[in-house]
């Protein structure tokens, strides 16, 4: 069989965009070139740090036809995950330090029929996906500890890639990397395996459509750069 190329996915994470119209943020930044838009919902509690809920996702699915990548961030999920694939994320990630049913979350997601997605904090090993590998669409590593935007890429992160791609082999699972992503950054990430990219100060930084273009293909362009 020979080796699944998935596309490099732009997720650019409107928590680094202006929270009083976030409408026309996601709708811009669609606009600009991204792929996915990633949601990143914080609980106060798995994380230091309170953002969204399912009902401003669900004001926000009429901005754009766009991927909803939800990133969960709360503990304990599942309660939730019926909510949040109602107000229309396509694509839900757990992390599976938030319960202790990892395997029941996934499977919630997938009787949901949405795309399934793990994540790891950056102390987590990649050993807990080992029995979980072929319940999941989406492998989340987070290259910073999870709570803000504006953190600086962990570099000890692109080993932990490089597992996560040999564990993944031959399977058609998305690979993506959230925290401290930069054109700087993006080009080692590529190399190690990931496919979809996370971006919130990078992308958000300037104002309106025409910054955020010259951002977003800054990213892909690295990216692309990196994988030749
Ligand atoms: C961190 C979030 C990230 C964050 C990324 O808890 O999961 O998605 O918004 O922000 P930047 O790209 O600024 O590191
Ligand atoms: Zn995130």
């Amino acid at each position: 069989m020979t080796h699944p190329t998935l596309p490099i996915r732009i997720a650019p994470s409107i928590l680094a965009a202006d929270f009083s119209r976030l409408g026309q943020e996601v709708s811009d930044v669609v606009e600009a070139g991204a792929d996915w838009v990633h949601l990143d919902v914080m609980d106060g509690h798995f994380v230091p740090n309170i953002s969204f809920g399912p009902d401003v996702i669900k004001s926000l699915r009429k901005y754009t036809t766009a991927f909803f990548d939800c990133h969960l961030m709360i503990a304990p999920a599942d309660p939730y995950i019926e909510a949040f694939a109602k107000a229309g994320c396509d694509g839900i990630t757990v992390h599976a330090e938030a319960g202790a049913h990892l395997h029941r979350s996934l499977q919630t997601i997938r009787a949901l029929g949405k795309k399934v997605g793990v994540t790891l904090n950056p102390a987590t090993p990649v050993s807990v996906l080992e029995n979980v590998i072929d319940d999941v669409d989406l492998i989340l590593v987070m290259s910073v500890n999870p709570g803000f935007g504006g953190q600086k890429f962990i570099p000890a992160m692109l080993d932990k890639i490089r597992a996560v791609k040999s564990l993944v082999g031959d399977r058609p699972i998305e690979i993506e990397v959230d925290g401290g992503i930069t054109a700087d950054t993006i080009g080692a990430a590529t190399a190690a395996g990931a496919n979809v990219f996370v971006a919130g100060s990078a992308v958000y930084k300037g104002d309106g459509i025409d910054a955020y273009r010259a951002n977003v293909s800054a990213l892909r362009q690295a990216a692309e750069t990196a994988r030749l």
